[in-house]
């Protein structure tokens, strides 16, 4: 049995590459939906749609376990799949809740009431229709007090990313911390709370300062996908993964190659 990672484009290979880093003799199957990237900019209805569709191809090509590695659709999505569309012997696992359990130092599943935490100043910095979801807000609120989160929209990053135009990428990253900044100007912890932004990590940072600590999720999630699969030694395979995707691959392996500093090589999904 493979797990599947979900994400509109590229974006998600951050998350892949750790969790097999992490978990070398599991097998994974990718699933970019290319053809309909990007998300972020895309009405709850449809950003759902589009994922029960993307999960539904990774439950036909045997995954039990999807993770959607892709905040806006964990954001706009998740949790109406979780209620009323996921098979019972199926399961779909998002990104934010690892991320969250960070910032406000707890341990996997650990449900006491919210408390005071050490960071009390957050950017978040996520797509537009992340940030309008206010899902990390909602998700933060279950667990600390006291915390002023001051998100940032990043219109633009993921289509300049996808498109492999680097240059625009970073001029866009900049503008975005400049605007929040605007609004909260020392921020003590930033969220990169879209699975692209991990690679324009290092703009982020140089923008914000080193003083910022800067969250991305990637190993985050890889560190709770390993406790997950402790409980589920079943999932265990050869270390294989496919990658699959909706738009073109060639076009798609190139770019994810670009990226991930690696050869990857997608086929149609
Ligand atoms: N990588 C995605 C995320 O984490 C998707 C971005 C998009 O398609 O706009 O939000």
């Amino acid at each position: 049995m493979a797990v599947g990672i979900f994400d509109s484009g590229l974006g998600g290979l951050t998350v892949l590459s750790a969790v097999q880093k992490r978990l070398p003799e599991v097998d994974f199957v990718y699933l970019a939906d290319s053809a309909h990237a990007p998300y972020g900019v895309r009405t709850p209805d449809d950003i759902y749609n589009l994922t029960t569709a993307a999960v539904q191809r990774l439950f036909d090509a045997g995954c039990d376990l999807v993770i959607l590695a892709c905040n806006t659709a964990s954001a706009a999505a998740l949790r109406r799949m979780q209620e009323s569309w996921v098979p019972s012997d199926k399961r779909v696992l998002g990104v934010f809740v690892p991320m969250i359990e960070a910032l406000t130092e707890r341990q996997w599943g650990d449900n006491s009431p919210p408390r005071e935490v050490s960071v009390n100043h957050v950017a978040l910095f996520a797509t537009p229709a992340t940030v309008s979801s206010r899902a990390f807000q909602r998700e933060l609120a279950f667990r600390a007090i006291g915390v002023d989160v001051e998100a940032q929209a990043c219109g633009g990053v993921v289509d300049a990313i996808e498109d492999g135009d680097m240059i625009l990428a970073e001029a866009l990253v900049q503008s975005h911390v400049d605007a929040l900044k605007r609004k909260m100007p020392d921020p003590q912890a930033a969220i990169l709370g879209c699975t692209h932004y991990p690679l324009m990590q290092e703009a982020f940072q140089k923008a914000l300062g080193t003083q910022v600590k800067v969250f991305s999720q990637a190993d985050l999630v890889a560190e709770s996908l390993a406790d997950y699969l402790k409980r589920h030694p079943e999932m265990h395979g050869k270390g294989q993964a496919a990658c699959l995707t909706t738009g073109d691959p060639n076009r798609v392996s190139n770019r994810a190659t670009q990226f991930m500093r690696r050869a990857l090589t997608f086929t149609a999904a």
